[in-house]
């Protein structure tokens, strides 16, 4: 028996070794090979989201449009080369967040050179900047190696699109394993930050209600919506809150507009017309925040391991905007 016990251990142990040597993320993958990374993002954060505070919603974008194309391996942060990268097909708004990265990047370069991924950085950035505006904390593990390929095509399929409806949403997020709570979930990043007329301008000025409005949407918000930010139908340069009134705090009040048929985009509205997508909303209203917050913090872990590189995949770029030559 002892020799069967011993046996069955030594198994364990093997499968164990086996398993340490598939790569994937873990927490703290820095703690051996750049133990100050994780702080040099937090420190840094810390210091300049305050004086800053909108590049939170920025940085927290910023890791969703990464992680949706190509898995999170910092492709968005590619410059162009031969072909158009993903970075041209983001509004200029994220500009602002690709500057960040890099002097963070830089920081990190001064530390340990070539061992903290762009992957990672972004993913820790996202997370540290949301936490210090007072929203939820989730876990990072790290370990993301950096893409070599950057396209705008694939970006422009796979960004879903603030017209779109909720099948066509679903079904991009169920294709990266995410599923409606998720997404739902998800979506309440836009209780913080801006965007721009073109998002809604659709909705506004050529639908199928009176005055070319949305029927679906609260017919006084669409006409002061009008009267006041998008003028004009092809107005592109107005900027507007998703959760009016509450941009800056994390909260659930994006969650009550849905609900009130105030959501800016005909994507956060169709968050009410499927009915587990609508129940789960009617439950993170009659939960307490911190519900909120815990379950946005999972799906947030699990939207940063769509698709990642691990262990020698990819590398890891000396420059955030340019692959290693
Ligand atoms: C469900 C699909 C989604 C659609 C269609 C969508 C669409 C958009 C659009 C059109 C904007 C405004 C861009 C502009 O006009 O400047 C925006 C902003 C934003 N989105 Fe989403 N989004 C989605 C999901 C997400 C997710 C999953 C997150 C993060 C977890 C997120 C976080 C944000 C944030 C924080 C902003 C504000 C950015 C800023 O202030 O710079 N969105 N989104
Ligand atoms: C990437 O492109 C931006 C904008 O075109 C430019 O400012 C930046 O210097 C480029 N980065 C590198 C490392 O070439
Ligand atoms: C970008 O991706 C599209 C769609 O997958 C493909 O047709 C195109 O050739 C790619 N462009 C480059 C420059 O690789
Ligand atoms: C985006 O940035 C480019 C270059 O900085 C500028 O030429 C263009 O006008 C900007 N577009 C908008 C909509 O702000
Ligand atoms: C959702 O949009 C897609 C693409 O535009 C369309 O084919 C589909 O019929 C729409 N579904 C519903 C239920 O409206
Ligand atoms: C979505 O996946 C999470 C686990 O990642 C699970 O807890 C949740 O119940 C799932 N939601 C649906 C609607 O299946
Ligand atoms: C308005 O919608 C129609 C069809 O729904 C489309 O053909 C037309 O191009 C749209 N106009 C604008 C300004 O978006
Ligand atoms: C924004 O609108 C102006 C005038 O309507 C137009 O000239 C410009 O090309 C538009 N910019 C973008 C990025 O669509």
């Amino acid at each position: 028996m002892a020799g069967t016990s011993s046996l069955g251990i030594v198994v364990v142990v093997v499968l164990a070794l086996i398993g340490s040597t598939q790569a994937q993320l873990q927490m703290y993958f820095y703690g051996m090979s750049c133990p100050k990374a994780e702080h040099i993002v937090k420190d840094y954060v810390k210091q300049h989201i305050p004086n800053a505070p909108s590049l939170a919603a920025a940085l927290l974008r910023m890791h969703f449009h990464d992680c949706f194309v190509r898995g999170c391996d910092a492709s968005l942060l590619l410059n162009s080369t031969t072909g158009q990268a993903e970075k041209n097909a983001t509004p200029n708004l994220s500009l602002r967040g690709f500057d960040f990265i890099d002097r963070v990047k830089s920081l990190l370069e001064a530390e340990c050179p070539g061992v903290v991924s762009c992957a990672d950085i972004i993913a820790l950035a996202a997370r540290d900047s949301v936490v210090t505006i007072g929203g939820p904390f989730w876990n990072v593990p790290t370990g993301r190696r950096d893409g070599v390929i950057s396209n705008i095509t694939e970006a422009l399929a796979n960004i879903p699109s603030a017209l779109s409806n909720f099948t066509t949403l679903l079904s991009q997020f169920n294709n990266l394993g995410l599923n409606t709570t998720d997404m739902v979930l998800l979506s309440g990043g836009h209780t913080i930050g801006i965007s721009h007329c073109p998002a809604v301008s659709p909705r506004l000025y050529n639908s199928t209600g009176p005055g070319g409005i949305d029927p679906t949407m609260d017919s006084e918000y669409a006409e002061n919506l009008k009267a006041n930010k998008c003028k004009t139908a092809s107005d592109n340069t107005t900027i507007l809150e998703m959760d009016p009134g509450s941009r800056k705090t994390f909260d659930l009040s994006y969650y009550s507009l849905l609900l009130k048929r105030r959501g800016l985009f005909q994507s956060d509205a169709a968050l009410t017309t499927d009915s587990t997508s609508l129940a789960f909303i009617n439950q993170l209203l009659s939960s307490p925040t911190q519900f909120f917050f815990d379950e946005f913090g999972k799906a947030m872990e699990k939207m940063g391991r769509i698709n990642v590189k691990t262990g020698s995949e990819g590398e890891i770029r000396k420059q955030c905007a340019l692959v290693n030559s």
